[in-house]
Order: structure tokens, then C-alpha cells, then sequence
């Protein structure tokens, strides 16, 4: 009898799973990068990275910004997508072509064909940031992945179940890695550890992660 072991990792091509609709796809994201870079910065001179606030009062270790037509953010009246950045109150900045093509091609290498995504969050870790166990359950169409790219300094990723206390995996993740959550791992918890300063040759102490979601 098949029976599907939440711990257990499956190395298939480059793509190793790690739930019945959740990937890792090793190095996906390097051929990209020099395009991406660019766009990094380009998306950060309209829309700088902040430390924004939860509804519970901590300010994030973590400082965001968005692109795309809407943007996740958190302010004490609590967590939203927003067509505008509410520090500037202009739109967020457009997705680049390169963001968009990655997120569907990712999407489409973990199984999700047809992926549209219209908010990209962007999130910049240095040494000690850290993302506490979270689901991204703001977005109304949970039928559509989450794809995460991360850039820089290397993290640990932790992938938990579908309750807060449910046992994670910790997988670390480097320079140019994509993971795909989606189906019925849609809404399983996740975060981050804290970083460890090990400086990245192109990126040096910092790490950026990117999230594509199909938010509205
Ligand atoms: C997130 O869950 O928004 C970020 C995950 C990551 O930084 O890899
Ligand atoms: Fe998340």
C-alpha cells in the first residue's frame, strides 16, 4: 500500500518534494538573475523596502515592498492587499516581465499551469531577520500557488502542516531557489529562521525573497 511520508524528501530532475503539492526546484531561479537584479532595484527606487507593523504591534524584522497591481501590507488595523503603496499613495510599481515569467515558469515546473499571478511581495532579511510560522491566507483565490524565490545569503526554510504546532521540515534554501506550494499545501504554515551572516558574493549580507500570489 502507497502511503505519503510528510517528512520525507524525493529527489526527482532538480524538483524535490516536499508535499503532495509543494516543491523545491534547486538553482531554478539562476538563469534569471541578471535580469532580475535590475528589476530589484528599478521596483525599489519607486517603492523603497519599510519595516512595516503587525496588528499585534511588532515591527517586522523584515523589511518589504511590493509590485504587481496589489501589494501586501500590515499596519495596526491589521493585514490587507492594497492597489496603492500606502506610503506614497501612488500604485505599486508594475511586475517586470522577468518576475512574471519566472513566477509562471516555476509554477508550471511544479505542476500549476496557467498561473497569473498579480502581487509579487518582496522581502529583504539581513543577519537576525527572521519570519515567524505564518500562513499566506489574505489572498482570495487559494487555487492558485504561492512561488518564492530567494536571492542572497542562504536561509532555512520551515515548512510546517496545517496547524501552527504541526512538526516543520527545515530546508535550507540558497541563491536562486524556488519553492511551489500549492493544492492542498496551499495553506500549510511557513517561515524562516533567523539569518546567519554569511555574506553572498553578488548580494552580499542580505537576502531577498520574492512571493508571487494570485492575491484578488
Ligand atoms: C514569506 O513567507 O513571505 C517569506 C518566505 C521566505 O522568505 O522565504
Ligand atoms: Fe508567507
Amino acid at each position: 500500500m502507497m502511503s505519503f511520508d510528510l517528512f520525507a524528501s524525493e529527489i526527482v530532475d532538480e524538483r524535490i518534494s516536499i508535499g503532495p503539492g509543494a516543491y523545491v526546484l534547486r538553482g531554478f531561479a539562476l538563469p534569471y538573475v541578471t535580469q532580475l537584479l535590475p528589476a530589484i532595484e528599478a521596483v525599489e527606487q519607486q517603492a523603497p523596502c519599510r519595516h512595516m507593523v503587525t496588528p499585534g504591534g511588532f515591527t517586522m524584522s523584515v523589511a518589504l515592498t511590493n509590485c504587481g497591481r496589489l501589494g501586501w501590507t500590515t499596519d495596526r488595523r491589521g493585514y490587507r492587499y492594497t492597489e496603492t503603496d500606502p506610503a506614497s499613495g501612488l500604485p505599486w510599481p508594475d511586475m517586470p516581465p522577468s518576475f512574471r515569467s519566472l513566477a509562471k515558469e516555476a509554477a508550471t515546473a511544479a505542476g500549476f499551469d496557467h498561473f497569473e499571478p498579480d502581487a509579487c511581495l518582496l522581502n529583504r532579511y539581513v543577519p537576525g531577520a527572521k519570519m515567524s510560522l505564518h500562513q499566506d491566507k489574505d489572498e482570495q483565490d487559494f487555487s492558485a500557488p504561492i512561488v518564492s524565490v530567494s536571492l542572497g545569503m542562504p536561509a532555512v526554510f520551515l515548512f510546517g502542516g496545517h496547524a501552527r504546532a504541526d512538526k516543520s521540515q527545515r530546508i535550507p534554501l540558497q541563491h536562486g531557489d524556488v519553492v511551489v506550494w500549492g493544492g492542498e499545501d496551499r495553506l500549510r504554515f511557513h517561515g524562516i529562521l533567523p539569518l546567519k551572516d554569511q555574506p553572498h558574493p553578488l548580494l552580499g549580507s542580505q537576502r531577498i525573497n520574492f512571493t508571487f500570489r494570485k492575491a484578488g
